[in-house]
């Protein structure tokens, strides 16, 4: 049989993933294995009884496994519409819209409300799925160095001749940093300049504000913010996500939003398990009061031991690391001592800026988190 030449495109591929595994940078699915602190499951709901109750009661009910077509064709149950009303009101919007993933919303969202010719600034630190969604939007991007407000703010004044729609795009909870934005002054901000403020609450929701309804509705900006998004799977142990804010936005989203358009809709037992996650998530005072206390001991228990943790104020914690082979190096020996921590690279990271990400979940202990700094402690030991 003739060998058969490789194509030039296969070429290319394998060039390119021994390049990233030269600087370190090549990922491979691997298996948790050990004490998860790289999960979202913030509350710990993943294993709920109840939560599995809720979705086996909901198929005994009836409710159809697949929604055999998009929202617009025949997938539109009315679990998702009474879901939606609920979501809604759980956060104070008028409207919410559900997407089959976080990823989905941000990119439905963004490369639908912005157009070519509008300006979009953006936090250097949002998300990969903000990021997208504003490449296809085609607008033009000012990317403002990481809650640097006064860059912000000069960046916004010289635009101000510009005239074209202005958005202001911020994750409310960092999710490689566990930072917070400062979501009044953003606010402020953008009222100033004219800005439309859009926020990602993936981090937050469950975890902060009242009931876990996020830091959006804590600060009481609920109609201040043009869209918010809400991830269903992280806090809330299920998937998908949610975008709140107006009627007119939803319409305009079941209109435009290609991600929500051209997608098969979620399967009908999926709200039924969100619709009991968000019953969980809002009795979970006690959950949400241990993640952060434990976030919280965590952080000062590594700081006393000299890791550097940047500005997190949430559950999740970074250890700063630097190099992409100290932060893989970390992460082995860490599973080596039993514990499944992530090292984050770039590109999900800016160079020179990889680091061990840890999230804590309600299910930790105050011992578990001992013995992780007392692993990092050895580990810094080793390597120096
Ligand atoms: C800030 C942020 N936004 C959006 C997403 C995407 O959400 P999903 O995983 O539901 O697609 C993530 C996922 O990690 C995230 O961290």
């Amino acid at each position: 049989m003739l060998e058969r030449p490789t194509p030039p495109t296969l070429s290319r591929l394998a060039a390119d993933l021994a390049s990233l595994e030269a600087c370190s940078q090549l990922r491979s699915l691997s298996r948790r294995t050990g004490i998860s602190l790289c999960s979202n499951d913030y509350l710990a709901l993943a294993q709920d009884a109840k939560l599995k109750r809720a979705l086996i009661e909901a198929i005994e009910a009836g409710a159809a496994v697949a929604s055999t077509g998009s929202r617009l064709l025949s997938g539109n149950d009315t679990a998702w519409e009474e879901l939606e009303e609920e979501f809604a009101r759980f956060v104070g919007a008028e409207a919410a819209l559900f997407f089959s993933s976080g990823y989905a919303a941000n990119v439905g969202v963004l490369s639908t409300l912005a157009r070519k010719g509008d300006i979009i600034f953006s936090d250097e630190s949002n998300h990969a799925s903000l990021i997208d969604g504003i490449r296809l939007s085609r607008a033009r991007k000012v990317i403002f160095p990481h809650l640097d407000l006064n860059f912000l703010e000069d960046r916004l004044r010289r635009s101000a001749p510009e005239r074209c729609e202005k958005f202001i795009v911020v994750e409310s909870i960092f999710s490689m940093e566990g930072d917070r934005a400062p979501l009044l002054e953003l606010a402020e901000l953008a009222q100033k300049h004219g800005a439309a403020l859009i926020v990602d609450e993936a981090h937050a929701t469950g975890v902060f504000g009242p009931e876990g309804k996020g830091w959006v509705a804590e600060a009481g900006l609920e109609r201040s913010v043009v869209a918010s998004i809400y991830t269903c799977g992280k806090a809330l142990a299920s998937a998908g996500a949610f975008v709140a804010g107006s009627e007119t936005l939803k319409q305009y989203l079941v209109n435009r939003a290609r991600t929500f358009i051209f997608s098969t809709a979620a399967p009908p037992y999926l709200a039924a398990q969100i619709r009991a996650a968000l019953k969980l998530a809002r009795e979970a005072n006690d959950r949400r009061e241990r993640v952060l206390s434990l976030a919280t001991s965590l952080r000062a228990r590594l700081r006393d031991a000299d890791f550097d943790c940047g500005h997190s104020v949430s559950q999740i914690i970074p250890v700063l690391l630097g190099s992409n082979q100290r932060a893989l190096s970390a992460a082995e020996s860490l599973r080596r001592r039993g514990f499944a921590i992530r090292a984050i690279r770039p590109p999900a990271v800016p160079p020179g800026g990889a680091r061990l990400r840890i999230s804590v979940n309600a299910g930790l202990s105050e011992e578990v988190c001992g013995r992780v700094v007392q692993a990092l402690r050895c580990e810094g030991a080793e390597i120096g």
